[in-house]
């Protein structure tokens, strides 16, 4: 079943396990699901199928691989691939699975594959400038602010500006000699 279900406080206490692995059409209904549990403005489904069929398009979802759910989606990334550039082009956790490193797992790897197996030279990313969480992963990662537009989204609470980040990619991910 999806989404999964929030833990109990016994399970919460557990040490959780889960994987990633590229994403595969036949994750497209979770992972658009997983997309309307934490954004306001969701990804549709016919939007995720077109991402997973695209050629410029790459992505990785994290499994849970524990008795919580088993076999379900509960972290995606998507990552669009422009040579000499990469954009980040979504990124999200459930938030039953939140702060155990899966967002960062995900990032890590998108980064490291954009840098390494699609050769670009930066990385990019848009993200609303009130989303604490995600600025602090991305500057953990080494993104800077680039840019900033204003009022770009609109919210429930009205409109808020994006940031656009930014990312070279460094030695940690050139692909050694
Ligand atoms: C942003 C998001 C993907 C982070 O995923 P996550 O799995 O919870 O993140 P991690 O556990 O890997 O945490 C990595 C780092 O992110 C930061 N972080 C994550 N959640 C945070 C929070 N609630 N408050 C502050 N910092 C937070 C911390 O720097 C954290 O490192 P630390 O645990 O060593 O302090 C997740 O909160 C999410 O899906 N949010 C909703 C969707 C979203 O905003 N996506 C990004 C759109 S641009």
């Amino acid at each position: 079943m999806w989404p999964p279900k929030p833990p109990s406080p016994s399970e919460a206490r557990q040490v959780t396990a889960w994987r990633l692995r590229p994403w595969q059409p036949a994750d497209v209904p979770a992972v658009a699901a997983l997309s309307r549990a934490v954004f306001d403005m969701p990804w549709s489904e016919t939007h995720f199928a077109h991402e997973v069929a695209a050629d410029d398009s790459r992505g990785w979802v994290a499994v849970a691989a524990d008795t919580r759910g088993s076999g379900q989606v509960v972290g995606v990334v998507v990552l669009w691939v422009l040579p000499p550039e990469a954009e980040i082009a979504t990124l999200a956790v459930h938030p039953a699975w939140q702060r155990q490193g899966i967002g960062r797992a995900l990032l890590e790897h998108a980064l490291a594959w954009a840098c390494t197996r699609a050769d670009a030279r930066v990385v990019l990313l848009e993200v609303r400038a009130d989303n604490q969480p995600a600025l602090h992963l991305y500057r953990a990662l080494g993104f800077v602010e680039v840019g900033r537009r204003r009022g770009y989204y609109t919210t429930r609470h009205g409109r808020v500006d994006a940031l656009i980040m930014r990312r070279p990619c460094g030695p940690l991910w050139r692909p050694s000699p």
